[in-house]
């Protein structure tokens, strides 16, 4: 793990890459700095000018794609060049690269908010997520690949669908026959069957702190979802749901930051996780607001300061309503 406390400053900047739509979060950021006295400036990164994000960074970076060969390189230096002491990714685009890459980073004095390769990879591929969450006796649901399970002659429906390395819930469906099945199946690009799960869907908070513990996790139920993303979500302070989870990312051994595990309670209250994305997730405003200010924490660590983290002091039933809002360039 990353030792921050020998980094202790008043000031730094910090990047955030594939800032995009990230308002809430940057906001959220600069907010901390300012509570903390911080003469934080924050930078972003996207690959258009036209990110809302990017407007309200106070330097803004457009860069080539991830899956460009120099995308790495084009940060280094950006890192270089602006003293960035943070940098935060946003999606799942660059986790791997970031976290493969992660001493390049360190050795310019750069902390990058990601967790481990191996990490990442249990993450990003839904066959391996199954394979881990199976062997440390964490419930999921049965998860075969869509032409294994063709092969068998009696099969339980309806199946849940979707691909093994799928993000936004692109190419999900549900099927409720052996025709439907044989239909999805092909369209589905390296698609995976899961057993269908019936319940409340609840994607939890996770925070890790730079010592690799886990001291506070936020369940949010989702209401509503808009294009796989939260519009409408509730905190729910269930302790069970809250112990499953820590007991998942500490096993997992995921961070540092927030790590957004993913799951749906069913009607007989059992906790069946269906993902995990080590990085900010797009609700995680809702669990700030609520209190638990991963942000601040975050940057007060950076600068050394113990902080208090009470592993559930957040407001319970705080419902979150989004709706679009506009910046100007
Ligand atoms: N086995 C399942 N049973 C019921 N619903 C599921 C199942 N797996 C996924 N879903 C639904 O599909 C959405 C997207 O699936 P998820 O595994 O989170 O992939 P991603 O977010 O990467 O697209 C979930 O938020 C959930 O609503
Ligand atoms: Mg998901």
């Amino acid at each position: 793990m990353v030792e921050a406390n020998k980094r202790k400053c008043k000031s730094f900047n910090v990047l955030l890459t594939c800032i995009g739509r990230r308002v809430s979060l940057l906001n959220a950021f600069q907010n901390a700095a300012k509570a903390l006295k911080l003469k934080c400036r924050f930078f972003g990164t996207d690959i258009t000018p036209l990110s809302s994000a990017l407007q309200l960074c106070d330097e803004r970076f457009v860069v080539k794609a991830v899956d460009h060969q120099g995308y790495i390189n084009q940060l280094l230096k950006i890192v270089r060049e602006n003293s960035i002491k943070l940098l935060v990714p946003t999606v799942d685009l660059d986790l791997k690269d970031l976290a493969g890459n992660q001493e390049k980073f360190e050795k310019l004095g750069c902390i990058v908010l990601v967790s481990s390769q191996s990490v990442i990879d249990i993450c990003q591929d839904k066959r391996q997520t199954f394979k881990f969450l199976k062997k440390n006796n964490f419930n999921t649901p049965e998860t075969i690949a869509a032409r294994k399970i063709l092969e068998q002659k009696r099969i339980k429906f309806p199946l849940f669908l979707k691909p093994w390395d799928g993000y936004a819930s692109r190419g999900n469906e549900i099927v409720k026959n052996r025709k439907e099945l044989e239909f999805y199946a092909k369209k589905i690009p390296n698609c995976i069957a899961q057993e269908y799960v019936i319940g409340d869907e609840y994607t939890c908070d996770c925070f890790v702190d730079f010592a690799g513990d886990v001291r506070c996790v936020v369940p949010r139920r989702r209401i509503e979802v808009r294009s796989g993303e939260v519009s409408k979500g509730e905190v729910v302070k269930n302790m069970s749901i809250m112990n499953k989870a820590a007991e998942l990312v500490k096993a997992l051994k995921a961070g540092p930051g927030v790590i957004t595990v993913q799951l749906i309670f069913t009607r007989d209250k059992q906790i069946k996780f269906i993902e995990i994305n080590p990085r900010f997730g797009g609700g995680v405003p809702l669990a700030i607001k609520a209190g638990a200010d991963f942000p601040k924490w975050i940057l007060s660590q950076l600068t050394g300061k113990t902080v208090r983290i009470q592993f559930d002091k957040f407001k319970n039933d705080l419902t979150m309503l989004r709706y679009d809002a506009e910046v100007w360039k």
